[in-house]
């Protein structure tokens, strides 16, 4: 199915079918985690879905907050939903991701973080997003982020159909005991890196090299990707301690 932009289908889709979808997720959050700082703070997630991200860091960081933003109503509701438990240390909102006017109203931010949302923005938005987060953060605030990477190479589009096919294949048979949920994620042709399966004009994944470009052209210092398989990685970059 073709999609122009994530609509409510694909929030109810991705609630239900989503630890299956992305590969190796528990991994990918728990890496993101480690770039948070530890020192107390408002974290700021960007897309947040159904709000595990946020969970895991209201969990690991106690005396920190998290402001989760997304734009769909039901992974707003669902969030919501999870966070309740975390009372006035949590707040979920809705913002729209490629707008500029939320950006203003967030300084002082020991983190901000995203999974699978920045490649929903072009070129020009992600440059733009990345220079808006770092007056976001605090000194020595992280910028962490989860995506979708665009292979440099035929052969390393290959590697990331195949590897992705294999990572959900594997969770499907220790999950269910069957291949049902890589049945479906064959069906829903959700594995971007297949030949004919990369027809979403929602999504714009780029090279990892372009984005530590951006993030070292916008001023971050240790930009890095600190995990990759599957044509996902997790990346990040930091606000320089002393400007
Ligand atoms: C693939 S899901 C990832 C959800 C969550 N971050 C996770 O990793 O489980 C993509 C998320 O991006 C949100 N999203 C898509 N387009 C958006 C936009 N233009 N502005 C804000 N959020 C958007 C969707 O509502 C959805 O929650």
């Amino acid at each position: 199915m073709t999609e122009v932009q994530w609509s409510e289908n694909s929030s109810e889709r991705f609630i239900q079918l989503g630890e299956f979808l992305v590969p190796h997720r528990d991994v990918q959050l728990d890496a993101i985690c480690a770039m948070v700082p530890e020192e107390p703070g408002l974290v700021v997630e960007l897309s947040c879905g159904e709000g595990l991200l946020a969970e895991r860091i209201l969990e690991r960081f106690p005396a920190s907050r998290v402001r989760a933003l997304d734009r769909s109503p039901a992974m707003l509701e669902a969030a919501a939903r999870r966070l309740e438990r975390f009372g006035d240390r949590q707040e979920v909102a809705s913002f729209e991701i490629a707008d500029t006017a939320w950006r203003s109203g967030l300084r002082d931010c020991a983190a901000v973080v995203s999974s699978l949302a920045v490649h929903h923005l072009d070129a020009a938005g992600k440059q733009r997003l990345y220079a808006d987060v770092l007056a976001m953060l605090r000194p020595g605030g992280a910028f962490v982020t989860a995506d979708v990477i665009e292979p440099a190479s035929p052969a390393a589009r290959r590697w990331a159909a195949t590897t992705y096919d294999e990572a959900v294949r594997q969770r499907s048979l220790d999950r269910l005991g069957d291949l049902s949920a890589f049945d479906e994620f064959e069906r829903l042709r959700w594995n971007l890196f297949q030949p004919g399966n990369d027809d979403d004009e929602m999504d714009h994944p780029a090279t990892i090299a372009r984005h530590l470009e951006w993030l070292g052209a916008a001023g971050y210092e240790g930009a890095d990707v600190i995990w990759a398989t599957a044509g996902h990685a997790v990346y990040v970059g930091f606000r320089p301690s002393r400007q």
